[in-house]
């Protein structure tokens, strides 16, 4: 089995390559907030598009939407969040360091004994997750609101409108990618769990009848779409959610599973929420979120929702993670992002063998042409040993050298990143190549 990265490696070519810094670093950093550098948006950016393309463009029952982040007050009552969203705290009396009262040993809770000094455990409080803030100029008389704590109530409240504006008909899906913020109390293993992150999630309206069906078909679709974001199978596993588990809106919840270099742990969640979302909108607004199925013979109902709420961050960690390689190549340790191509920051470094000669010229004028097609990036400076390992490290899969033979036959030649492997390849044919490249990529360790 292949050897895991270890977190701190991880963390420190992220800062080094420009993937992730922490958040006002200058000031010493913000617990547990994380800045988006430049490979990393263009990394976030590209996960994000390839889940978006497969859960909308290759769906032609899914549409998408971007709802706000700040809602009615009445949406989280109806949710249940103000209510039930919470997680059970105990505070230490003597070193006043604060617990998930589920995430300590058992022994601790049993003895009422901190798990960091051994002092004594307050009693468990419910904590509720919601960030609270005022819409209104002053604070008292102004209006209570919540950043919200999961996309998905957006797409609830808007049921109605896409159906009628839409027009369309159950079963079909609703897609939405956006912040999402919980008052976490622990908070860390880097951008695993943050307070501010971003969700990836689809609510599926189905039949009442039909939510087994459902449930098992979205299951395996979004299993498949890690593997095909290039994502080890072997790492990644089904957890079904016991009772004591569930989330207070879920009929069965399964869980799929990555295994982190801190152990096994949650990456997406598969819910079935039958009509418990819709028919509590309905209690709290009043107003009629029924469906009349033509197509069922005029029956009216409460539509199911199977849900599938993804982490666009945690997935960010994920595909970071799983891409981390070390060889030894000539006596020398390649660090190697084995990204996938649709994912990697940049698709092509180009590089003259030299900068004199009107090699770097020719080069520019190439990098030129293939910035038309592909994110490219043009880098003239030291030797080229050293450019390649740059570009290994932050992942790029494709490598154009163009040397002296390229201002005789303007041919140059192609590395590829995985196998190292440098073929010839006339101009011309270079965008077409590395779009087959794309198209047919296999990971090689
Ligand atoms: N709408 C359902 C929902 O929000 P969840 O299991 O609480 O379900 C779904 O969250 C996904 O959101 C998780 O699988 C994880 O990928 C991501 N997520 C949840 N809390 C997070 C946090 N604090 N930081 C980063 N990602 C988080």
């Amino acid at each position: 089995m292949e050897s895991m990265v270890p977190m701190e490696t991880l963390v420190s070519l992220c800062k080094r390559r420009g993937f992730i810094y922490q958040s006002s670093e200058i000031y010493g950093g913000l617990a547990s907030a994380w800045d988006y550098g430049p490979m990393g948006v263009e990394l976030k950016n590209r996960v994000q598009n390839f889940w978006w393309r497969e859960m909308t463009q290759l769906h032609e029952n899914i549409v998408g939407l971007d709802a706000s982040i700040l809602m009615h007050p009445r949406v989280w009552e109806a949710s249940g969040h103000v209510e039930s969203f919470t997680d059970p705290l105990v505070d230490c009396k003597k070193c006043k360091q604060r617990f998930r009262a589920d995430q300590i040993p058992k022994q601790n809770m049993e003895t009422h004994s901190c798990p960091e000094c051994g002092g004594e455990l307050t009693d468990p409080r419910q904590f509720n997750l919601m960030f609270r803030t005022h819409v209104g100029p002053v604070e008292s008389d102004a209006f209570l609101v919540y950043l919200r704590p999961e996309t998905a109530q957006g797409i609830y409240v808007n049921f109605k409108n896409v159906v009628q504006t839409a027009r369309m008909r159950v079963p079909f899906g609703i897609a939405q990618v956006g912040k999402a913020f919980r008052n976490e109390i622990t908070t860390k293993n880097f951008i695993f769990r943050t307070c501010e992150f971003e969700q990836m999630e689809m609510q599926f309206f189905i039949h009442p009848s039909e939510d087994g069906k459902w449930f098992e078909q979205w299951k395996q679709e979004r299993f498949e779409f890690y593997e095909k974001m290039g994502i080890r199978e072997t790492r990644m596993r089904f957890h079904q959610h016991g009772p004591d588990e569930l989330a207070h809106y879920a009929k069965i919840a399964f869980d799929i599973e990555y295994e982190f270099p801190f152990g096994w742990r949650e990456l997406e969640g598969i819910h079935n929420r039958t009509d418990y979302d819709l028919r509590r909108h309905m209690e709290y607004s009043k107003k009629d979120l029924t469906y009349l199925d033509d197509l069922r013979g005029g029956e009216r109902y409460i539509p199911y929702v199977i849900e599938t709420s993804a982490g666009l961050t945690r997935t960010v960690l994920t595909v970071l993670a799983d891409a981390y390689d070390e060889e030894e190549v000539e006596g020398e340790k390649r660090v190697v992002m084995r990204l996938h191509p649709e994912l990697a920051p940049v698709t092509v470094g180009v590089f003259p063998l030299v900068k004199k000669d009107g090699l770097a010229e020719l080069a520019q004028e190439v990098a030129r042409d293939l910035r038309e097609d592909f994110t490219t990036f043009y880098d003239q400076g030291g030797a080229i040993g050293r450019r390649y390992r740059r570009q290994d490290e932050i992942g790029t899969p494709f490598g154009v050298t163009i040397d002296y033979q390229s201002k005789d036959d303007r041919t140059v030649t192609l590395r590829y990143r995985d196998t190292m492997e440098q073929v010839r390849v006339p101009i011309v044919e270079l965008p077409e190549r590395i779009r087959q490249a794309v198209r047919e990529y296999r990971r090689v360790d």
